[in-house]
């Protein structure tokens, strides 16, 4: 699909070449424009969106997830930008050198939807989109995919992605709630003091507070020292949709972002500024929020039915979830857009005369959140968006990385923590998010387990107990389980292919 908002009915709302603060030129207000059609090589996205026409609330949502979509599908070429010569996939500037693609270091994909396409943009990906991830860092010479450049992930999809974030904020509000009380405590007198880091129910171990307002992280289990929720990348180390666009369009594509790189900045040197504007990345980050939410499908078939009724009582009985949590609540059913944790880096709240906003259990693709009483929504997620170790004498399968992605400090500075800064556990990640399990095979981290009953094998570790408890069940059990998790799906059929709005 090509960028082209408006291409049908040719409506347009204001876009603005150029990117930021309106710098750029208006060329176009909601009209038809009969110079629309340039022949030759052109850009995959011709026309860019101007931040400061939605902070105005002159874009609706419709033209922004359209712009978005087009966005997340473009299939970037040279006249947008597409390559680093000059830089690597964190942005490091490096000696000059031109190979467009490259599938180890990247750029590795012209689009987005390249990787995340299963069942459609915006989901998950099969094996062969597998992410090196931290090879990006490399100089593009390293070709090889052995573990000691880069860590072998399997695409993510990101139906129910917006909620996911949101629910991610909500529990960090809670744990700061905790750790600032914690510091007025430690103060006030004048001793360290201990407090359980709990948020909407799960447990993330103890903070402890120095009277000076440094914190002892040693106790803090499964969440950076920051207490970010993190909940992107399966080793939680992203905090929002948009960071997250932000380092994927210049690894995965070598299009540097506006916000990331500068105005008028040619930071790779490929003779292309403000390759996306900020404008551009909100209606991209605004289209994955606002992807349909994966859904619990019943089956027709009687047999199937009762099978998975019976397998989700005994996926809670033998507590598989524990970590793959039900159900959540969430306080608030919008969706705000930027993320009051973004990284400098990222559009922050600081930079929005307020923030875009939409209520998830109305707005975006069908079928929306769920809504709960009281202005509150409810996300069945089957994740406690917190790390774990599945590893231990017996099992290793998860544990097969090298490199530490980040470390545990976050985003806070090291000399906020008592300890110095630690790598984050190269066997540690996210509880799986479960709830599209139906349809995003392969399995596990790396993509490199073909049925989910492989995947359950392998959870050793912390969840060892509870696997153990799985397989000394009758297989008639077992597979009543499986046909539940067969029921956790993204919604294949929609229509023309693309979410219903
Ligand atoms: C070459 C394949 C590939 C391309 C291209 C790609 N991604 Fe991904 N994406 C992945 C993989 C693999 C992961 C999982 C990474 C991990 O867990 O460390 C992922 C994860 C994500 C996540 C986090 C999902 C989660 O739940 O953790 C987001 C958001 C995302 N990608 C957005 C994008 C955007 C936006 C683009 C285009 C700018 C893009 N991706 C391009 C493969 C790709
Ligand atoms: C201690 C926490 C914990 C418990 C208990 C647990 N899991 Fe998991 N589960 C995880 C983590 C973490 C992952 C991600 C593993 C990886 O890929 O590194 C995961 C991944 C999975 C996957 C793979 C999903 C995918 O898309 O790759 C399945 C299936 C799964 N779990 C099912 C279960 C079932 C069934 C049970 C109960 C028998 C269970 N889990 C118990 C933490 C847990």
């Amino acid at each position: 699909m090509r960028a082209e908002i408006g291409a049908k009915g040719r409506k347009w709302i204001a876009w603005c070449v150029g990117g930021v603060g309106g710098v750029g030129l208006m060329i176009g207000m909601t009209m038809h424009h009969p110079d629309d059609v340039v022949i030759g090589e052109r850009p995959a996205v011709e026309r860019h969106l101007s931040q400061r026409e939605i902070d105005r609330g002159r874009v609706r949502m419709k033209d922004l997830v359209e712009h978005g979509a087009a966005v997340f599908s473009a299939r970037f070429n040279a006249l947008d930008g597409q390559g680093r010569p000059a830089s690597t996939g964190t942005g490091a500037p490096r000696v000059p050198d031109e190979p467009h693609m490259i599938r180890t270091s990247a750029p590795d994909s012209t689009s987005c939807a390249g990787c995340h396409a299963q069942p459609r943009a915006g989901g998950a990906g099969d094996f062969v989109a597998n992410v090196f991830v931290l090879a990006q860092a490399l100089d593009p010479v390293t070709e090889s995919v052995s573990g000691n450049f880069s860590n072998e992930r399997n695409t993510l999809g990101m139906m129910g992605a917006g909620p996911i974030e949101m629910l991610a904020r909500e529990m960090t509000e809670e744990l700061h709630a905790i750790r600032d009380e914690c510091r007025e405590e430690a103060a006030r007198l004048n001793v360290p003091v201990t407090l359980a880091l709990v948020a909407k129910g799960v447990e993330f171990g103890r903070v402890t507070a120095m009277p000076n307002g440094k914190i002892d992280p040693s106790e803090i289990e499964g969440v950076d020292w920051d207490l970010i929720v993190k909940p992107f990348h399966q080793k939680g180390a992203v905090v929002s949709l948009r960071e997250f666009t932000n380092n994927a369009m210049n690894h995965h594509h070598g299009i540097q972002t506006v916000e990331r790189f500068g105005e008028d900045v040619d930071a790779d040197l490929d003779g292309v500024v403000n390759e996306l504007s900020v404008g551009d990345i909100t209606a991209a980050t605004i289209f994955q929020a606002a992807l349909d939410v994966p859904v619990e499908v019943r089956p027709k078939e009687r047999e199937r039915r009762e099978a998975a009724e019976r397998g989700s009582m005994l996926f809670d009985a033998v507590g598989c979830n524990e970590c793959h949590v039900r159900e959540f609540t969430l306080r608030s059913r919008d969706f705000s857009e930027p993320n009051p944790y973004n990284p400098a880096g990222n559009l922050r709240l600081l930079d929005v005369p307020h923030p875009f906003t939409f209520d998830m259990t109305k707005d975006g693709a069908k079928p929306n959140l769920e809504r709960g009483p009281h202005g509150t929504a409810i996300i069945r997620p089957f994740t406690d968006l917190k790390r774990h170790n599945l590893n231990d004498a017996d099992f290793g399968h998860f544990d097969n990385e090298i490199l530490a992605q980040g470390t545990l400090n976050g985003f806070a500075d090291p000399s906020e923590f008592t300890i110095p800064a630690e790598p984050r556990p190269t066997g540690e990640f996210l509880s799986r998010k479960l709830w599209d399990v139906g349809n995003s095979d392969p399995y596990g981290h790396r993509g490199d387990l073909s049925t989910m009953t492989e995947a359950i094998y392998f959870h050793g570790g912390d969840a060892r107990e509870s696997r153990d408890m799985f397989f000394e069940l009758s297989s008639e059990e077992r597979a009543s389980i499986i046909e539940f998790l067969k029921t956790l799906r993204v919604e294949e059929h929609t229509k023309h292919g693309k979410p219903e709005f």
